[in-house]
This record gives C-alpha cells, structure tokens and sequence, in this order.
C-alpha cells in the first residue's frame, strides 16, 4: 500500500507537525510506504515528488512552513492539467491520497472523489473559515502572534496617546480579528461578517477618547465597509480567483484620524502570522488530523475530511466541509464589545 501527501494553499503553522503524523503513523503502524508530493497540486501536474521516511520528517514537528513546499496551483482549471493529475496518481502507484489544505485545496479533493480517487482530507487555515471542524490547526498560533502584537502596540499606544489600527488575515471570515481582539484587549474589531460604517466608528472611539488617551482597533483584511468592496492591492487574482487583499487598515487609519484629529498609526501583521513555530496546540492538533487521517485511509473513509468536534477527532463529508464557508461566531464578538468602551 502507497499512500500520497500533498500541502496545498497558503503555507501554515502545523503543516509539518501534520506530514510526521502521516508518515510515522502510515510507517509505523501498518508497514505502507508514504510518498509526499511536491508543491501541492502543482506536483502532481508536473510529477514532483519524494519518498518520506521516519528519517526524513525527523525533527520537523516545531518548524513552520512545509518540507513538502505549497502552491496555489487549480488542476480544475483546465481539463489537461486535471489529466496530469490523475495519470500521475497512477504512474506513482499512489493507492490513497491525503490532502491537506483549504477550501480551495479541498475542493479538488472533493472532485477527484467523485471520479474514484481515494481521497482523505486534513482542514489547513490560519484563518479557522473551514466549516465542518470547530478549529483548524495554524490558527491558534496565529491568533498567539496577533495577541503578542496587540500587547506590544497597547504600550507604545498609551505612551504616544495614539490610536493603533491592527491589520490581521483574515479574508472571508474574522476569526483571528475576534479572537486575538478578545484575547488582546482590542477597543474595535472591524470584520467581514459586520460590514462597518466609518462614522460609527469614529464616534464610539471618540467617546472612548473622552476618558481614555489611545485605543487598539483590529481590523480584518477582509473588512468592507457597508455597502463596499473588500479593499484590494490590485485586481491581480490568484488560480483560485481570488483577489490579494490588503489595504482597508490604512484607509480606516487615515479616515480616523481625520475625522478624530487624533495621531492614528497603522501595523499590518500580513505573512508574520503564518511563519514560524506553530503552538502546542496546533502542534497536537496537527499530529491528532494526520495520525487520523491515516487510519481513515486504513478504514476506507475516502472522500472524508478529520475534524475537530467537541474535542474529539472525528471525520465528515468532504464535500460538505467546503460547501459553506465558516464565519464567526457573533456570540464572541458581543462578548469582544463589552470591553470597546
Ligand atoms: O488563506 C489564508 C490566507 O493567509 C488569507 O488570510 C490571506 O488572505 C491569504 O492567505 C494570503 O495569501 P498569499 O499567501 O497568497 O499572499
């Protein structure tokens, strides 16, 4: 038995901690041999790829990023690259397949699961937007780093009397925005699911100014203004269609500081949030979906994601899982707003 692993979509912290899992549990376990694909699903366009050993993902658990490399690369998007993709499953003697990755990684998955490909899923995404599992991995180490920033900009805020604007990843959905915003302290959190009126803003901080001398407002890279656009760096889009966000922290920063005349400054976290070495927590969350993920290949769960539900691993309907994008709880963003005064 041969099974195949690829990491797909933006890179995360745990993806490593989830390709050990795989490949000792596939090893160890049940005497398989473990090939990882290279790049996603551009290595198996291409056909790049390298047997794994227990060797060869010795000491990878605390590193970021992912020994097998990522891309965004669509096969769906043309019919020959979709080929490639399935003659090389064969050429490779690849008997099942593990893909871990995101919504748009996933959803080839769901797709070479209908045409009878034995595929399992591992939910990958800083920005938690996966539905069908309560957390993805990657996320708390990057709500970790965005907390860690918000305490550093709290003092230097309350030094200068500023107001602090935060960008945060984010782009469908404002987990880390709530969820570092809770954990941090923030004064406003600005996210895609609310879209928010400037006006309002700047009034409910100027009442907060009325007390207090500076303010944290964390906003998500997908924030819209109500009735606008998500704000883009240009109308470059990626394999996926996706736009490349970034820019609404500057222009809520500016429009602060014109309407409150209060020295307003701007962070953007962007790609510091992803690097690096993932927490414990994701470093367990990782190893649980990838030892799972094997054992649903031994179980013939195909076309099935691991997930995270209540503490405990279980797996779901892949297609399901990518249907619907997952928002945020707005429960947790009320609890958030008892501390914006
Ligand atoms: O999908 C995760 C994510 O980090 C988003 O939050 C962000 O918009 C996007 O990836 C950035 O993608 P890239 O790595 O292509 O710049």
């Amino acid at each position: 038995m041969r099974i195949g692993i690829l990491t797909g979509g933006g890179d995360c912290p745990g993806l490593n901690a989830v390709i050990r899992g795989v490949t000792r549990r596939a090893i160890e376990s049940y005497k398989w041999d473990v090939l990882g694909i290279k790049n996603g699903w551009r290595g198996l366009v291409v056909g790049e790829t390298e047997p794994l050993s227990q060797y060869a993902v010795t000491g990878i658990l605390p590193r970021g990023g992912t020994i097998l490399g990522t891309s965004r690369t669509n096969p769906l998007k043309n019919q020959e690259d979709y080929k490639r993709v399935r003659d090389n499953l064969e050429k490779y003697s690849i008997d099942a397949l593990i893909a871990v990755g995101g919504e748009d990684t996933l959803s080839v998955a769901a797709a070479l699961h209908k045409d009878g490909i034995k595929v399992v899923g591992v939910p990958k995404t800083i920005d938690n937007d996966l539905s069908g599992t309560d957390f993805t991995f990657g996320f708390n180490t990057a709500v970790s780093i965005v907390t860690e920033a918000i305490d550093r900009l709290h003092t230097t805020a309350e030094s200068h009397h500023r107001i602090m604007v935060v960008e945060v990843m984010g782009r469908h959905s404002g987990w880390i925005a709530v969820m570092s915003g809770i954990a941090g302290g923030a004064d406003a959190i600005l996210i895609p699911e609310v879209p928010f009126d400037i006006g309002e803003l700047c009034a409910r901080l100027k009442k907060r100014h009325q007390r207090k001398s500076f303010s944290i407002v964390v906003v998500a890279e997908g924030a819209t203004l109500k009735g606008g656009q998500a704000v883009t760096q240009s109308d470059r889009v990626d394999a996926f269609g996706h736009v490349i966000l970034g820019g609404v922290g500057r222009m809520v920063a500016d429009e602060i500081e014109k309407c409150l005349g209060i020295e307003t400054r701007l962070t953007v976290l962007g790609h510091i949030q992803r690097g690096g070495s993932p927490t414990a927590y994701d470093r367990i969350l990782a190893t649980r979906f990838g030892v799972k993920a094997v054992d649903a290949v031994k179980d013939g769960e195909f076309g099935k994601m691991v997930a995270l539900r209540a503490e405990n691993i279980i797996t779901v309907d892949l297609e399901e899982a990518v249907k619907t994008t997952k928002t945020v709880d707005m429960e947790l963003l009320d609890i958030a707003s008892v501390f914006f005064g």
